[in-house]
């Protein structure tokens, strides 16, 4: 939290984007009973699995687990998970009709996620502050048109070039519902939030700001922050972390392709930036991933804002083992 708002720390704290996942033998155990979304809508699940990175990496911080696409299935998007394939929706939205027929007034739909918050706090009981997150409106809507992962965005972006009023329309909804889901996970008792929004990277300069920019810049003036530090991450955020500062979070999470303190330069001061090792140095040698941990360390050395982190998530078949071990190295590390 201290190093969020820019305050001084004795080291950068750790924590991991999809730290909660397949990569855990344990996270497996759990998986092989129920499916991904009975995980993400059970309260108790959701807070054993958001545990177990706590657990058994003694992490900085926990990160709520769910996913970015719940806010899409309460607005009407028939999601399921399959394993090896990902997300799939059954009905994509490719016109302003399907369009009309997503709700908007979703909130309660979305309880089962405070319920998660309010057992996993408890859980915590205070030891280390809770993310919460959602996704941005781009990469959800991204899902909704394709119907699932999409390697181009070709539907997507024909739906922002051809029909631009239609897609700020999808966008616009998206956003409300991404404002009230982030403040009642506010209201349930998160310390952070992070909005995810992986695949602006697919975006021009001019589109980011459109398609993109836009409406982050509405959810996060529409959050109670109160004392609850913002963090935006995208990948893409080596090019566009001076307009996502306009957005004016409290944090920008950096990819891996950009030198971290010359992006951190180029910020406000009080911004604060989260990242950003290449995920595959953890498929390396320890003595590889100490290495370049100590390096980013060296790089950032007297900068009050950072947090250490992952450009993108663990992948599944990284070794726990590497995980654990970059995890030890930041901790056992001092200014
Ligand atoms: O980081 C965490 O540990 C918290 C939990 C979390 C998950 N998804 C769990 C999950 C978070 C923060 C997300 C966000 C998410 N979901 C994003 C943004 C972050 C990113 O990685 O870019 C995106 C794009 C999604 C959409 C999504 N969910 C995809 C593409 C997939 C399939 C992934 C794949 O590699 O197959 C998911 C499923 C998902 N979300 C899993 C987990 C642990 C795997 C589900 C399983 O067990 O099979």
């Amino acid at each position: 939290m201290k190093a969020a708002f820019s305050k001084e720390t004795e080291r950068p704290p750790i924590w991991m984007m999809r730290q909660a996942g397949r990569f855990m033998p344990e996270y497996w155990e759990i998986k092989n009973k129920y499916s991904f979304l009975e995980m993400c809508k059970t309260p108790e699940l959701a807070a054993d699995v958001t545990m177990l990175p706590v657990d058994l990496l003694d992490i900085d911080a926990a990160i709520l687990f769910s996913d970015i696409l719940v806010t899409a299935e309460a607005m009407g998007g028939d999601l399921s998970f399959t394993q090896g394939i990902g997300p799939k929706f059954a009905n994509p939205v490719r016109n302003q009709n399907d369009i009309d027929q997503l709700s908007v007034e979703v909130t309660d739909k979305l309880q089962y996620v405070a319920d998660a918050i309010k057992v996993i706090q408890q859980r915590l009981n205070g030891r280390i502050p809770l993310i919460g997150f959602a996704g941005a409106p781009f990469t959800v809507m991204s899902y909704l048109v394709e119907g699932g992962s999409s390697k181009d965005f070709k539907l997507t972006k024909l739906m922002l070039h051809n029909h631009p009023e239609m897609a700020h329309s999808l966008l616009a909804k998206i956003a409300k519902v991404t404002t009230n889901y982030l403040n009642l996970q506010i209201e349930a008792g998160v310390n952070a939030v992070q909005i995810f929004d992986s695949w602006a990277l697919a975006l021009s300069w001019d589109d980011y700001r459109e398609f993109s920019h836009r409406y982050i810049t509405e959810i996060i003036n529409n959050l109670n922050r109160k004392d609850i530090p913002v963090i935006s991450f995208c990948k893409g955020s080596s090019v566009f972390a001076p307009i996502m500062a306009e957005a004016k979070p409290d944090v920008i999470s950096v990819d891996w392709n950009a030198d971290l303190l010359d992006i951190k330069k180029r910020l406000p001061v009080q911004m604060a930036v989260q990242g950003n090792l290449d995920p595959h140095i953890l498929y390396a040698d320890q003595k590889v991933i100490k290495d370049r941990i100590h390096k980013l360390f060296e790089r950032m050395r007297g900068q009050n804002g950072f947090i250490c982190n992952l450009g993108h998530g663990i992948m599944p078949d990284i070794p726990f083992d590497n995980v654990k071990y970059a995890v030890e190295v930041v901790k056992e590390f001092r200014y």
